[in-house]
């Protein structure tokens, strides 16, 4: 159990915001499955919000099955970042979170997400001014600095405990890395030593072995996943579940149709047919990855144009597996 604030995060378990992955739809799959405390919603531009965007509004909705939940903003101006953090609150999200660690072209050249790692004044700045805003807990997530000579992350993270920031998340890779390279665990555990407040630790966790791996080397509050979750979303169930040591149950191949089907009828009932099979072929192909013809379905699909030749390219592909 990991405390936020005011909110408890148990398990100290959180779903990584991904920006095109962690939408409601996927979020809901996580918390049916279980064993996630808090998920984290794609990160939300502070300009688009601030100036009356529908889609990112659209974007932001939720529902009471997901709590806790973490909304992400991001952008590099005070005023706008405080003023989309009172919607946020106002919206009824648990936690407001600020992204310090996005490497993207895109939101560097604004001067937004991992840039304010080269500007600690103005990333100050951004926290006080959200700090004073709102009073559900802040959060804020970042890197271990722009590049390998600026290293700046126990710095930031002062910062953040000085303002009343009430937790941070440190992706243990510099911008500069973006993704390649390990994550440099040694360094949450750093920052755990250095700050009083919650740190989760984040960056490569794969396995359930690798989640207790982390807090047992850094003694880090809470862990983090990203990428792992999409590939198998019941790694938080079984990271929750191995604490007794006990081997990762694996999902069943029922299990894994069932989660293809009920992701598709979520999709469905909001979207429309061609939205929802463009995510529905991205998502089938991280869930499939690994089983036996799984590359046969993946080719199959792409060229599947109806809701109902898709069901049945799925009830196919997990019959034969149930057969053999
Ligand atoms: C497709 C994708 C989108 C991401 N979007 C965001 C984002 O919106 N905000 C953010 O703070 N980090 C974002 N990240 C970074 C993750 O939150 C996480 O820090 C990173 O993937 C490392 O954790 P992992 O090894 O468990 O995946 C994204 C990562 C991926 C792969």
């Amino acid at each position: 159990m990991m405390r936020l604030g005011r909110v408890a995060i148990d398990p100290s378990l959180i779903l990584a915001p991904m920006a095109g992955i962690t939408d409601q739809y996927f979020r809901l799959i996580l918390k049916r499955i279980g064993g996630v405390g808090l998920v984290t919603m794609e990160f939300i531009s502070s300009e688009a919000l601030t100036r009356g965007s529908e889609k990112t509004r659209h974007m932001m909705q939720f529902s009471e099955e997901e709590r806790p939940l973490a909304i992400q903003i991001y952008g590099s101006q005070p005023g706008r970042m405080a003023e989309a953090a009172e919607f946020v609150q106002a919206l009824g999200a648990d936690i407001v979170d600020i992204n310090m660690g996005c490497p993207a072209n895109k939101v560097l050249k604004g001067c937004a997400g991992a840039a304010l790692m080269g500007d600690l004044g103005l990333a100050r700045d951004i926290i006080r001014t959200v700090r004073r805003s709102v009073t559900i807990p802040l959060t804020v997530k970042f890197r271990v600095g722009l590049d390998e000579t600026r290293t700046n992350f126990l710095e930031l993270g002062r910062i953040c405990e000085g303002e009343g920031v009430d937790g941070v998340a440190l992706h243990a890779r510099t911008a500069r890395q973006m993704f390649a390279g390990r994550a440099d665990w040694q360094r949450v555990r750093r920052l755990k030593e250095a700050v009083s407040i919650p740190v989760s630790g984040n960056g490569d966790v794969e396995t359930p072995a690798d989640a207790w791996a982390l807090v047992r080397e850094t003694g880090c509050d809470g862990v983090m996943i990203g990428r792992a979750a999409v590939k198998n979303p019941w790694i938080f169930r079984q990271i929750a579940a191995g604490r007794s040591g006990a081997a990762p149950q694996e999902p069943t191949i029922e299990e894994r149709r069932d989660l293809i089907l009920f992701h598709f009828s979520l999709l469905r009932e909001r979207e429309e047919e061609r939205l929802a099979l463009h995510k529905i072929r991205t998502f089938t192909g991280w869930y499939t990855h690994g089983l036996p013809d799984g590359r046969i379905l993946r080719q199959k699909i792409n060229s599947l144009t109806s809701v109902s030749e898709f069901i049945d390219a799925i009830e196919e592909f997990f019959q034969v597996l149930l057969a053999a």
